[in-house]
């Protein structure tokens, strides 16, 4: 029986040498150590001897399993210690080598144009509305005085969703939709798309935007539109910029203006952007048509109110010196990275 454990140690010890790797040894063990191995075997039948036999022969099976336990451990001990090193040799990382660079978005440039106009505006106490973009042809139309025979009604500027709906052509609806639903004072301006049926060339597309202001108060006249739009466009291009306001027609103001600013591109000294004059048109104002008022069933007695309107891709363009319109809606990232 000792002879027998004696040998069978022997050839666990001398398989033992040859071990390299975890599954092999995982293997050997159970071979030798595990549930169904000659030695567990041996220990589970001593109740078949006798009380003397039991107590040598279960010693002397206790002493042999002992040391193969510990030469078991030993021996993963350092098959574990030579993997750890031979993955630390082998997964070198070079610390020296430069990072990977991680691309972020851009905002287009009308937004950071749009986020601009916004600050200037929410810091003198304004407030912003929004507007559907498809509109009923009488908050597009009608409720601004734009009657059936009025020429921007021709179908060559609108795009017609049916009889009587339309994608707006211009942020002038949200006048009328604030003045219906809000309190007095009204103090506003609204940014968003607006549509026209143009085709699309460098400086013309059918989505555009444009940025609507409204405000209505007792005792409003046109000084107050005037120091409006300069503290506007002074704050946003600078205090040389000079502006100059022209006499001219909108149906919903009454009277109503155009605003010029010295020309981005030459100064004021004449070029062809500005077509020698030294000034470009930038936005259209007025004082709010008292039909306009009334219809919104605002007392014109009591209160006026003054409106403006403008195109905010000329702006961006002119900002930035963009000569052609369809790379701010292109999503080109060549593009809009640079921003
Ligand atoms: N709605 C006009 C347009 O699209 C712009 C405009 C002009 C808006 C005068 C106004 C205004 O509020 O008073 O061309």
């Amino acid at each position: 029986m000792k002879e027998k454990l004696n040998s069978l140690f022997n050839n666990a010890m001398e398989e033992l040498k040859n071990i390299k790797f975890v599954d092999e040894f995982e293997q050997l063990r159970v071979k030798y150590l595990g549930k169904k191995s000659e030695l567990t075997q041996t220990l589970r039948n001593l109740k078949n001897f006798s009380n003397e036999e039991r107590a040598s022969i279960g010693k002397f099976v206790n002493e042999v399993k002992g040391k193969l336990e510990k030469a078991f451990s030993e021996v993963i001990e350092k098959i574990k210690e030579e993997e750890m090193e031979r993955k630390l040799k082998e997964e070198v990382i070079d610390i020296t080598l430069p990072g990977k660079k991680f691309k972020v978005g851009h905002k287009n440039p009308i937004q950071l144009v749009l986020d601009e106009i916004q600050e200037i505006f929410l810091n003198m106490g304004f407030t912003i509305e929004e507007g559907p973009d498809i509109e009923s042809e009488y908050y597009n139309f009608e409720a601004l005085n734009i009657y059936k025979d009025h020429p921007a009604r021709s179908e060559q500027d609108t795009f017609y969703i049916d009889e009587d709906h339309v994608l707006r052509t211009h942020t002038s609806t949200v006048q009328i939709r604030t003045m219906e639903n809000k309190e007095l004072p009204i103090k506003i301006i609204s940014p968003g798309k607006v549509y026209r049926s143009d085709a699309l060339d460098a400086t013309h597309s059918p989505i555009f935007y444009q940025m609507e202001g409204l405000v209505i108060d007792k005792n409003i006249n046109m000084a107050h539109l005037k120091g409006t739009l300069e503290k506007f466009i002074k704050t946003m291009f600078g205090d040389k910029i000079k502006t100059k306001f022209r006499a001219h027609h909108f149906p919903f103001t009454e009277p109503s203006a155009e605003m010029d600013v010295t020309c981005f591109v030459c100064k004021g000294n004449g070029c062809s952007v500005c077509k020698n004059s030294g000034y470009i048109e930038i936005l259209g104002c007025g004082m709010v048509h008292p039909d306009v008022l009334e219809r919104c069933g605002i007392n014109s007695e009591e209160y006026r109110g003054f409106a403006f309107g403008f195109g905010i891709d000329r702006m961006v363009m002119l900002k930035y010196g963009i000569e052609d319109i369809r790379l701010l809606y292109d999503s080109d990232l060549r593009f809009l990275s640079q921003f």
